[in-house]
């Protein structure tokens, strides 16, 4: 495995510093506005990125008019991710003539893929700087390229690199989110994250444990550890470590109460990882499991390499080992080729499941993926409806699983004020429900005992009973 070198470091460091006197040189402090597309991977590559702007002297600003250098970290799983992108885009060229000396810098996903970046090059000439996931640690150099030669790219295809040892600027969260691998090797014939993530690859558990250290010692008392499959963690490493393995070495650090993460292939789910799960208090119990489809015929389609009943078998040891899991899914509707039976196999395992909360798309073809070349036989409409009836059953069913809260005493680490309603404090049970209640902001950071009084379908309504 490739890694960030010692002279790439050094080189980076040097930007960084000429970056810094640039800063240091202007009339007023330069701001900076960072926008985030997509997954919890995405949130914490803007941390770095925010953190490397943050060692090159830039503040920060909450609206893109304010600013001296907009960063846009783009999503490329879905069309409609990517056309929110090109229209936002499209609205900062008035911006950019007002103010000509703007950077505005396109990264992440959506511009590993050659054809978009193309398209950002030729079409969105006021777009300064295009760099995709894998040349993010770059950033100071093609900043100081582009404020000397007015544009730069990099949207090289590479795979081998882990970026350690940039800085990370945390949102303002008591949740820290701890990538422990990158990349994707399982190719679901819809999916676009193996051509622009590349190819899986894992931190070591050093590297992982000394950033766990060091958010506890920050004060954070919860860490969500990242991959697209963490079931597969530590299988490109020579040391035989597992990540069940992974997890214990987690749990013995003082200091972090909570342990949580995603995202689990059902294929790679091991006896061990449910064992470990199970038997460690500081690991939520959450789980987060996505199925896709309920059709054997098109799970096949999708290459997800499990059947309908082998998912099922897992549920059942999942419950039985921890009978109080939470568990969230994924699914797509509407894949090509799928049929109204197949669909009503979808509805039927959600009923077998009895999910907390799903996460439901309908399909977005994505050029490159072998889906992209397949037949569809539903008309768009008829996604719609299916897509519709699926959301207002699984509904009934989270409201009904959030029922059986009623009256429980939940432990919930508090984030801070919520976002609908701000004399209400928001967080998290350890399943990861959203529990609403009052409080002082003063607590936000801690674990507080919270009684659930009121029920609703997406989160429930409690008071503090210490
Ligand atoms: N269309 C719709 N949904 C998709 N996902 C991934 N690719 C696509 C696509 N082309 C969904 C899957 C995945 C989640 C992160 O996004 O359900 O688990
Ligand atoms: Fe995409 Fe499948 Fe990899 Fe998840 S496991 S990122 S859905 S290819």
């Amino acid at each position: 495995m490739e890694k960030l070198t010692n002279i790439e470091i050094e080189k980076q460091r040097g930007y960084i510093q000429k970056m810094r006197l640039v800063n240091e040189r202007a009339t007023s402090s330069p701001k900076a506005f960072v926008e985030t597309y997509g997954c919890a991977q995405n949130e914490n590559d803007s941390e770095r990125i925010s953190g490397m702007l943050f060692d090159m002297g830039y503040g920060f600003c909450e609206d893109a008019k304010d600013a001296d250098l907009i960063i846009y970290n783009t999503c490329a799983v879905r069309e409609n991710a990517e056309l929110r992108v090109f229209g936002n885009l499209g609205a900062l060229k008035h911006l950019k003539a007002k103010k000509p000396e703007l950077i505005i810098g396109v990264c992440g996903c959506m511009v590993q893929q050659e054809h978009i970046a193309e398209q950002i090059k030729k079409k969105y000439k006021h777009v300064d700087m295009v760099f995709g996931t894998h040349a993010l640690w770059r950033l100071p150099e093609l900043l100081a390229e582009a404020m000397e030669n007015g544009r730069a790219f990099d949207v090289h295809t590479s795979d081998g690199e882990i970026f350690e040892g940039i800085t990370t600027k945390r949102e303002k969260s008591p949740l820290a989110k701890i990538p422990i691998m990158y990349g994707c090797n399982n190719f679901c014939t819809y999916c676009i994250v193996p051509y622009v993530r590349g190819r899986e690859r894992s931190r070591t558990v050093d590297s992982v444990l000394k950033e766990v250290r060091e958010v506890a010692a920050l004060g954070y008392k919860e860490v969500m550890l990242l991959g697209q499959n963490v079931n597969s963690y530590g299988n490109d490493l020579s040391d035989g470590i597992s990540f069940a393995k992974l997890l214990e070495e987690v749990c013995t650090v003082d200091g972090i109460e909570r342990i949580r993460f995603m995202t689990s292939h059902p294929k790679d789910i091991s006896d061990e990882l449910i064992c470990v799960m199970a038997r460690n208090d500081k690991i939520c119990k959450q789980l987060h499991l996505p199925v896709q489809c309920g059709s054997d015929r098109i799970l096949k389609k999708m290459n997800r390499s499990y059947t309908r009943d082998k998912y099922l078998d897992i549920v059942r040891k999942v419950r039985q080992a921890m009978p109080d899991i939470v568990l969230t899914t994924d699914i797509i509707v509407g894949f090509p080729g799928e049929t109204n039976e197949d669909f009503e196999e979808t509805m039927s395992i959600l009923r077998e499941v009895e999910y907390d909360m799903i996460f439901s798309f309908i399909y977005s073809k994505r050029k490159g993926t072998p889906a992209a070349e397949m037949e569809d036989c539903l008309s768009a409409e008829e996604k719609h409806q299916n897509f519709e009836r699926m959301v207002a059953f699984q509904n009934e069913i989270s409201k009904r699983k959030n029922d059986a809260y009623l009256g429980r005493c939940e432990k919930v680490l508090v984030e801070g004020l919520s976002k609908t309603n701000p004399k209400f404090l928001s967080g998290r049970t350890d399943g990861g429900k959203i529990v609403n209640f009052r409080g002082e902001e003063g607590m936000t950071g801690e674990i507080v005992n919270v009684r659930i009084t009121e029920i609703k379908t997406w989160s429930l309504i409690g008071e503090i009973i210490d």
